[in-house]
């Protein structure tokens, strides 16, 4: 049976109640899941001769049958346990490439659309950018994916079905997430004959449970969200929960790769620190355990005085559409934005650390803790962090002109 027969069915695009949201507390929004009324679904069937995305559609939003031997299911997460496997992944760049792309069948973005202030629609942020991200992954990982068009098309129907669910001006967005997926049967380990890609919505508040608060981080010892050689850089669905660490490799591989740390799951890493009252977890490179990554679902800066800094990305950091938008707009306000190894030293040094991404948007930092010893920045309405948050949100939301076109109205 195919996947796709077990969509729920779309009678007709619900037109009724369209300037709001049912029952929402739009004031209480939080970055939870509402559910909104369709998703978008596209299928790709691969042959000899490769294969393309047909057309897809809209259908109720609800749950998806999947084939037990699914190549999500299957192999979706295999490469994340790391084995003395991976350290031939750090070793050979050839078993990189393959293996990466056998076993990680599974890609997501993420992206929002505003309801406008003016003359009504709604907007979304370089969403173009998303669709070749998405392309990107999928070659590392050797899926088809739909070409930018469709991507967007989709994206833009997924927006106007559900656009009772975009919030009102100044309480949200409606998050939207495209997902692209390995869900045809396959029991040996090779790449999937059938792929989906399939959006979803959902209205957001703010990320983090402090709202718009500083938040506070912690550098925790032997957590790592990236290898060198594996798929940090690529949004797949294996780089948020996995396990990341060379517990079962020899003593004798892992210092080969100078990389000896406990084996702790990202998740986890996340759970123990919020239950330790910080917000988030900033993690720093396998290797030399001494260069700023990420933290779990952000890029992040550093500032002092007009220099602004970020980890580069090397394979081992996801290239953010906030990250890339937020260094065009520092560097046209005049600061000097450097895309480098960041240290610990360049951290605790820092006036300002901020951290960016679609869903957390620009979020200050008040403190990190790093070794036991908490650093605090500069935080509030005259910071470098405040003036990038209103300079990306005012075109993201419609209240400045857009001179670099990178909204799209929907
Ligand atoms: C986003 O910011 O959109 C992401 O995809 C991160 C996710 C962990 C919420």
């Amino acid at each position: 049976r195919r996947w796709a027969s077990s969509l729920p069915q779309l009678e007709s695009v619900d037109r009724s109640d369209e300037e709001s949201g049912g029952d929402i507390d739009w004031d209480n929004l939080g970055f939870g899941l509402t559910p909104t009324d369709y998703m978008y679904v596209m299928r790709c069937s691969v042959t000899e001769d490769g294969g393309a995305f047909t057309r897809g559609e809209l259908s109720r939003y609800g749950n998806i049958e999947l084939s037990p031997s699914s190549g999500v299911l299957n192999y979706g997460q295999s490469m994340t346990t790391l084995t003395d496997n991976d350290v031939l992944f750090l070793l050979t760049p050839f078993l990189t490439a393959n293996l990466a792309a056998r076993c990680v069948q599974g890609l997501f973005e993420g992206m929002k659309a505003y309801r406008r202030p003016d003359r009504g629609g709604y907007t979304l942020f370089r969403p173009e950018e998303n669709a070749r991200r998405m392309r990107h992954g999928a070659e590392r990982m050797c899926m088809p994916a739909p070409s930018v068009d469709q991507f967007v098309h989709a994206v833009k129907q997924t927006v106007l079905a559900n656009r009772r669910w975009v919030p009102p001006q100044g309480k949200g967005a409606l998050y939207i997430r495209p997902l692209l997926i390995g869900s045809g049967p396959i029991l040996g380990l090779a790449p999937a004959p059938e792929y989906t890609f399939l959006i979803y919505a959902a209205p957001v508040g703010n990320y983090f449970k402090e709202g718009l608060a500083p938040i506070n981080l912690v550098v925790e010892d032997g957590v790592h969200r990236a290898m060198p050689g594996g798929t940090g850089g690529v949004k797949t669905i294996t780089n948020y929960g996995p396990v990341r660490g060379l517990a079962s490799s020899s003593d004798a591989m892992a210092a080969i790769c100078r990389i000896a740390v406990p084996t702790r799951i990202v998740l986890k890493a996340q759970m123990d620190a919020k239950s330790k009252g910080f917000t988030d977890v900033l993690y720093l490179d396998a290797v030399h355990k001494r260069y700023l990554e990420e933290v779990s679902s952000c890029n992040v800066f550093v500032v002092k005085g007009d220099v602004i800094a970020t980890p580069s990305t090397r394979g081992t950091i996801l290239p953010g559409i906030t990250r890339k938008s937020v260094i065009e707009l520092a560097s046209d306000r005049g600061y000097k934005v450097e895309e480098r190894l960041v240290t610990v030293d360049d951290l605790i040094s820092a006036d300002e650390v901020f951290c960016t991404g679609t869903a957390v948007v620009v979020a200050p930092v008040a403190t990190v803790t790093v070794g036991g010893q908490r650093y605090t920045f500069k935080t509030g309405p005259d910071t470098v962090s405040q003036e990038l948050y209103t300079a990306l949100t005012s075109i993201q939301m419609g209240h400045a002109e857009d001179s670099k076109g990178w909204t799209v109205a929907v």
